[in-house]
């Protein structure tokens, strides 16, 4: 099949290369220059891993192209997503301003029938404005069918959650659009949920903002754990084991970030309000997670006394291991709050350094953990990497000025950490 693109960033280029490797051809669009000169040379801006592997392989078998050129990549396609971000405003609005721009260039350069895919998560009803916008700017006879077809990637496991799909949702109001995003996805051998096209673009912002609740929910019992010498992991275990709920997503931590679920929460509770109604749980969701940030501030106060001066060692940026992205990192949050009582920050990041570094200052950036660990008065671990679990905790503890311990995603044994001889603190679980 012939499909493009529009806007390949995060979930555009994941998209077109996994496409491109199922057989199609496949141009991705995009209207920063520099990074279609990059993907030209092979270079990806962005870490996600296997997806510069698998990007060199299908550029050189010709299946995935790199344009600058809405028009080349309409002309050429018969199936063009768009794939633009969908930025939250101040009040939590999602700002559609990309899509309508991308939507009024696909319109002006149709040459034939075009199926044109939502995959930017858009709230309820975005396809109508869509559908408007191709209509009053498309040359005469040229047809179109519109569809939603939300994408379910988590970064860092990108390609494999597309290639392995719980299941692939459609939503269209014409049988030729479903069978070309059908036969799309066939391959896949995965089940495939027809819908209308609001119930595909409703199942996005839900799927969504039920898993930030699950993450809000597990994070408040959390907090009850620390008052009653609970152990969340127990309890989470407990909860989980009960097929009707399910084990994923009930990991205390501190609150979740990307550029997904806090958009998407927002972005939900906006919408729904706009129809007339008050989703005041997930207003309730969001500020859980506000406040779970602030909880690691707390335990640092808790643990250090006063702020002012203190040296504090961040491991881990990026939002979630295996990504170098930023966007609504917890991390940063707790920075700035840590800076702003006064604190001195060094940080060490496998993948997001360069990231924060363009955004964020006074951080000093370390080579590793250990150069991280020499000289100051508390570790705070606010990533969960790999290589965090293989640390050597005693060469940490003895390079550190006070031996505390702040682990916000309960990577350690806190009996162990206790052996160790750390002031040890984390997330609702028995110290
Ligand atoms: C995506 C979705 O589109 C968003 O709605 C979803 O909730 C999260 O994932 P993402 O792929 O992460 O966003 O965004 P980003 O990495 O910023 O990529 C968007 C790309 O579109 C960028 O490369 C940008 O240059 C490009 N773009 C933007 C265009 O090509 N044209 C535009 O008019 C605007
Ligand atoms: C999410 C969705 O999972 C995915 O389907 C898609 O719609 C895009 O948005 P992503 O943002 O890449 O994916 O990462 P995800 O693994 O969902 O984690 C999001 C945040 O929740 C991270 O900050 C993570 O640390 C946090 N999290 C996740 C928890 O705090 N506890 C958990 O149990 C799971």
């Amino acid at each position: 099949m012939n499909i493009s693109i529009i806007g390949s960033g995060y979930v555009g280029l994941v998209s077109g290369t996994c496409f491109a490797d199922l057989g199609n051809n496949v141009i991705c669009a995009d209207n920063n220059k520099e990074k279609i000169s990059s993907l030209k040379d092979g270079i990806v801006t962005m870490y996600e891993p296997g997806l510069e592997e698998l990007i060199k392989k299908n550029t050189k078998r010709g299946t995935l192209k790199f344009t600058t050129s809405t028009k080349e990549a309409v002309e050429k396609s018969e199936i063009i997503f768009i794939c633009v971000n969908t930025p939250p405003k101040n009040n939590g609005q999602a700002d559609l301003i990309y899509v309508e721009k991308v939507c009024e260039d696909i319109a002006k350069y149709m040459n034939g029938y075009k199926l044109i895919v939502e995959k930017s998560t858009v709230p309820v009803n975005t396809a109508q404005r869509v559908n408007d916008v191709i209509n009053s700017f498309r040359k005469k006879g040229a047809e179109f069918d519109i569809a939603s077809n939300p994408e379910f990637l988590r970064e860092g496991s990108a390609i494999n959650d597309l290639m392995h799909p719980d299941r692939v949702v459609v939503g269209v109001n014409s049988k030729k659009a479903e069978k070309l995003l059908k036969d799309l996805y066939e391959p896949l051998k995965t089940k495939i949920l027809v819908t209308n096209i609001s119930g595909a673009e409703l199942i996005k912002h839900a799927s969504n903002s039920f898993l930030a609740m699950k993450i809000s929910f597990i994070n408040a019992v959390a907090n009850i754990c620390e008052r009653v010498g609970a152990d969340i992991e127990e309890v989470a275990a407990g909860i989980g084991s009960d097929k009707r709920i399910g084990p994923a997503f009930l990991s205390a931590g501190i609150g979740y970030g990307g550029s997904c679920f806090p958009k998407d929460v927002q972005a939900f509770t906006y919408i729904a309000e706009e129809l007339g109604y008050d989703f005041g749980l997930l207003k309730e969701v969001e500020k859980i997670n506000e406040q779970q940030k602030e909880i690691v501030v707390k335990k640092c106060e808790e643990l250090l006394w006063n702020l002012l001066d203190k040296k504090i060692g961040i491991l881990g940026l990026a939002f979630k291991p295996d990504t170098d992205d930023i966007r609504c990192a917890p991390a940063l949050h707790i920075i700035k709050r840590l800076q702003e009582a006064g604190c001195k920050i060094k940080a060490y990041d496998p993948k997001a350094m360069d990231n924060v570094s363009k955004t964020t200052k006074g951080i000093t950036f370390c080579k590793d953990a250990y150069a991280v660990a020499k000289d100051v008065d508390c570790l705070l671990v606010l990533t969960e990497w790999n290589d965090f679990k293989e640390l050597d905790l005693t060469k940490i503890k003895n390079i550190m000025r006070q031996p505390i311990l702040i682990d916000g995603r309960n990577m350690y044994d806190p009996k162990k950490m206790k052996k160790l001889g750390f002031k040890y603190a984390c997330i609702g679980r028995k110290i």
